[in-house]
């Protein structure tokens, strides 16, 4: 049986990894700072094969004990992922982003790991304008966050030409789902607000266009990264996008709520635009990408049931 060490294990891409790798029989060791409150929702039969260790990447003393795990690869989500954070904490988001996935990726050359999986973005791309983001363009990130993950993937290539890594880059764009309390991304936001005083902040004019990509496909293909041949560099988006304000009256039809909008400045280091070629996602052999309506609509189903108690 495979062990796949998933690090970033209690956050919103973490935990639904956890979930899922586990229904499929595979092993998983979780890293997290956060405490795992998940755990009692995974069937007791398969939580015998997860195991969950509390800790902080950055601790050398932490990733030691790490190290005597039997591991077969390693999906690496943790990192602060806050692009505002990032511009009043540019060290903070170096040490956490990228010293730690060097470390991680030593540990990896050293347990001979056959894959290191990393969770990256498209904002490493930069400001392109409007034009459409590949899984080769240039990179030029414009905040710290973006840098980092830049930097990890830099990192990455290096370790893969210079130890034979098997290495894998995936660049997300804007994941959405359900189980995402957590987060303060903009469905997030409009869900809450759609259970609350139905007022949402739009920064900019609303016009910027965003790539939205369901969560339960993303899962998809990181499962089938861990698995299958596949490219090195992997854009995984959902090959369209649609602007900012077309997106506040897709989660008006999908809550039946109608918002109030505040218009506020755009945040410095935001990009214009997110259009992205997804060919890369071509070798997970999806069956289809979770069309916006459909993800919406499970996505609000969820919000709604968990704030129901
Ligand atoms: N969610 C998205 O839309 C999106 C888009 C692009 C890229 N990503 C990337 O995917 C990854 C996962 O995203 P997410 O949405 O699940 O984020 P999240 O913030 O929900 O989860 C990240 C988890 O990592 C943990 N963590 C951070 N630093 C740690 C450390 N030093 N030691 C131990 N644990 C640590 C946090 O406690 C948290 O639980 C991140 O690397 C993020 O940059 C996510």
């Amino acid at each position: 049986m495979s062990t796949v060490l998933v690090t970033g294990s209690s956050g919103f891409i973490g935990r639904n990894l956890v979930k899922r790798l586990l229904k499929d029989s595979i092993k998983v060791i979780g890293i997290d700072m956060e405490d795992n409150l998940f755990a009692d929702s995974i069937d007791g039969d398969l939580s015998k094969n997860f195991t969950f260790l509390k800790g902080d990447l950055r601790d050398g003393n932490f990733m030691e004990r790490i190290s005597g795990d039997p591991i077969d690869s390693i999906v690496h989500l943790a990192a602060f992922t806050r692009v505002v954070e990032s511009v009043a904490k540019p060290k903070e988001y170096f040490e956490n982003n990228v010293v730690v996935t060097q470390r991680l990726m030593d540990m990896a050359v050293q347990k001979n790991i056959g894959k290191f999986i990393l969770a990256s973005t498209n904002a490493v791309a930069g400001d392109v304008g409007f034009n459409t983001i590949t899984d080769r363009n240039v990179l030029y990130p414009q905040s710290p966050y973006g840098a980092t993950k830049a930097a990890s993937e830099m990192m990455l290539s290096s370790y893969r030409s210079s130890f034979g890594l098997s290495t894998v880059r995936l660049r997300f764009t804007n994941i959405y789902g359900t189980d995402m309390a957590t987060k303060d991304s903009f469905i997030a936001r409009m869900c809450k607000a759609a259970l609350g005083d139905k007022r949402i902040a739009v920064y900019g004019d609303g016009h910027q266009v965003r790539d939205y990509i369901y969560l339960g496909d993303v899962l998809n293909v990181i499962r089938a990264a861990l698995f299958k041949d596949c490219p090195e560099v992997v854009v995984v988006g959902s090959g369209s996008s649609i602007s900012v304000n077309d997106l506040v009256k897709k989660v008006e039809q999908a809550t039946e709520i109608k918002f109030e909008i505040d218009y506020q400045e755009a945040k410095k280091g935001e990009m214009k635009a997110v259009i992205v070629d997804n060919h890369s996602i071509e070798f997970a052999s999806l069956d289809q990408i979770t069309s916006l309506e459909v993800g919406l609509q499970k996505t609000w189903d969820w919000f709604k049931n968990y704030y129901s108690f």
